[in-house]
């Protein structure tokens, strides 16, 4: 649907799993809008926030300094209700009563699944920004979040390396992820990792455990395994459990990085990446367009169908296992 209205006033919201880089999307939505004489309501708390009207004007000073935040200013909450087509309609109807005409909604697939419903039942105009660290959604080479997501991960398993070595410990260390493994199979790269487990690729222990005495026959006294929170075994824990039944000479340790990789000071990368997108948004809308999600793929700006982003996935590309396992012969 991308028939053209005046817009006079924008929501934005940020909503799902807060990733770095949101804020710097927020402040090139909110400046863009601005400079096109459009005014910008933040809501508060993602899509709970337009159920109980946390609704507050912002203005160009609103977003001052916060590109180089972590976090959201606006913060940002999971809204299952939101599933519930009657609750939509509240929330639409508190939209029409703050005089809102068009959404801009950062967040990951779930997200985008509440923004097509507002599309498709209400007629409603809104516009995507992929804000997660999970690198997971269909339609952009890189979600906002991921790049500092990854060099957290990347940093972390630096300095466990050091005691690794100097104790001589295989370390399992955890990533995030959901289901996807782009923070685990880069990280793992990045890292020179021993070895990679990850949702896509069937988890073999055994294999793993004969991967670990070839490294000791090699005289390699320490490692770092690096496990996506996905993989099918169930997770670092799980995995060192089983390795530990078959390997009880070995010194095992587990860390699980967990939402450190939500954090921090966003990347230059993602600061660039969702000052792009959250300028592509507004002027998406006020061309016209709706019910897409914006992303770049191969530095073109690229519009996706919302229902297209929140059925598939983006892909790891399988050579780079091969890559990471080569590499760390
Ligand atoms: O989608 C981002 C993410 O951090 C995933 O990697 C992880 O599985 C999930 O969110 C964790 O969610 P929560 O913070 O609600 O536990």
């Amino acid at each position: 649907m991308n028939a053209k209205r005046k817009i006079n006033r924008i929501g934005v919201l940020t909503s799902g799993g807060d990733a770095p880089g949101m804020n710097a999307a927020i402040r090139a939505v909110v400046r863009t809008a601005i400079y096109n004489e459009v005014e910008v309501v933040g809501i508060l708390r993602g899509y709970s926030g337009l159920l109980n009207k946390q609704f507050m004007g912002m203005q160009s000073h609103s977003v001052s300094k916060i590109i180089s935040q972590g976090g959201t200013i606006l913060k940002s909450s999971r809204c299952p209700e939101f599933k519930n087509k009657n609750v939509r309609a509240i929330a639409m109807e508190n939209m029409r009563e703050a005089g809102i005409d068009a959404l801009v909604v950062i967040g990951g697939d779930g997200s985008f699944r509440g923004a097509n419903l507002l599309c498709k039942e209400f007629g409603f105009p809104v516009v995507g920004i992929p804000g997660t660290i999970d690198n997971d959604i269909y339609g952009t080479d890189f979600t906002i979040g991921f790049d500092t997501a990854i060099n957290t991960a990347v940093s972390a398993v630096d300095k466990l390396r050091d005691t690794a070595d100097s104790h001589n410990i295989i370390f399992f260390v955890e990533v995030m992820g959901r289901d996807a493994g782009f923070i685990a199979l880069n990280t793992a790269i990045a890292s020179g990792a021993e070895a990679t487990l990850l949702p896509e690729v069937h988890t073999d222990i055994d294999k793993l455990c004969s991967f670990m005495e070839r490294d000791r026959r090699k005289n390699k006294t320490s490692g770092i395994i690096i496990v996506a929170e996905g993989e099918e075994e169930g997770g670092a824990m799980e995995v060192a459990a089983k390795v530990k039944t078959k390997l009880p000479g070995y010194e095992i340790r587990v860390t699980t990085l967990g939402h450190i990789q939500r954090g921090g000071a966003p990347s230059c990368n993602d600061r660039v990446l969702a000052s792009l997108l959250g300028y592509e948004a507004v002027n998406a809308l006020l061309k016209g367009r709706t019910n897409v999600m914006v992303g770049q793929m191969q530095n073109q700006v690229v519009y996706t169908p919302f229902e297209e982003a929140c059925t598939r996935h983006n892909e790891i590309n399988k050579t780079w296992c091969e890559v990471s396992r080569i590499l760390s012969l």
